[in-house]
């Protein structure tokens, strides 16, 4: 009785716990599409993957072979993947140490191999999710040592490196809370406008007779809609071969799945027969 109590306590705490970190303001994910079953999605994927990503961080445990996996040749890897005399065989390293990364960055890129795996909320949202919408909420902000901030992942120390690819953004946050004000409990709303070019406006007005919770709302407006649409869907391949890469017998493993289960439905119907015959003379 004992054992249980402790039990129950120890899921009612680490409930509450989630739920006051989901309060706390954590950027909601958005849903990645899905594309794993898509070859052609995630040979985008890698292409934008080597092109943008290795310069600075690497994805040690893939080898660039592996990519025969997603339907891509030797060739077509050679031709369109490798640049400094690698070979098809190889690892995916970089050249930049991680000393370098501190120094010009304040914080080492870390390896991505297995990065959406280890964003993946336990029986939560997939961390391709995390991926897709990291990528696709940065904004400038002059007042970071990169000139870019991101709202899924605040002060991050790395720039927006596809910004020429997501073409000009606005972004409007709009931040409900309360102020002292003579003393006295108020609200005030603050509506931060962060232009293109990094130079934000700011215009803070009384909430008077307000009666609501605090709330943080964040709208990004394209400048150009078509190339930031195009890039959308570009992230999308990007975050499902970030997937696939941080699992990629995941594939193999649910076709096999789908033998073993026909297998067993097969093999059932036969130990069920044979069962009723074994026993069909016996009374
Ligand atoms: C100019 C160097 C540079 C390039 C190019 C770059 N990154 Fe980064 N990235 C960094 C640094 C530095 C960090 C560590 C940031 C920190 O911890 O503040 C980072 C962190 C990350 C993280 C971890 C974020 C987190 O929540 O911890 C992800 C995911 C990521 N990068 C993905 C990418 C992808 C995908 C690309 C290619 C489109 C890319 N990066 C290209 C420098 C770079």
């Amino acid at each position: 009785m004992k054992m249980m109590t402790k039990f129950l306590s120890t899921v009612v705490l680490s409930l509450t716990c989630a739920v006051s970190m989901a309060a706390g303001g954590e950027y909601p994910w958005d849903k990645a599409p899905n594309r794993l079953n898509d070859n052609a999605a995630l040979q985008n994927g890698a292409k934008i993957f080597v092109n943008n990503c290795l310069n600075c961080h690497s994805a040690k445990s893939m080898r660039y072979s592996k990519l025969r996996e997603i339907g891509l040749t030797d060739e077509q890897i050679k031709n369109n993947l490798l640049f400094t005399g690698e070979r098809v065989g190889d690892m995916m390293t970089i050249a930049m140490t991680r000393a370098d990364g501190t120094m010009w960055f304040g914080a080492a890129a870390p390896d991505l191999t297995v990065m959406a795996r280890s964003k993946s909320l336990n029986a939560g949202p997939p961390g391709g999710d995390y991926i897709y919408t990291y990528l696709r909420t940065f904004y400038r902000d002059t007042t970071k040592p990169t000139g870019w901030n991101n709202l899924a992942f605040p002060n991050a120390g790395m720039p927006h490196v596809l910004w020429d690819m997501q073409g000009p953004r606005e972004l409007t946050s709009t931040v409900v809370k309360q102020v002292e004000k003579d003393g006295q409990p108020a609200w005030e709303k603050v509506t931060t406008v962060y232009g293109p070019e990094g130079y934000w406006t700011s215009n803070t007005e009384p909430l008077v007779g307000y009666n609501g919770s605090a709330s943080e709302t964040h709208r990004f407006k394209a400048l150009d809609p078509q190339l930031a649409r195009q890039y959308d869907s570009d992230m999308a391949d990007l975050a499902a071969f970030m997937t696939w890469m941080s699992d990629p017998s995941q594939l193999k493993r649910k076709q096999i799945g789908v033998w073993v289960l026909l297998f067993l439905g097969i093999f059932f119907v036969i130990a069920w027969r044979l069962n009723a015959s074994y026993w069909k003379h016996v009374k």
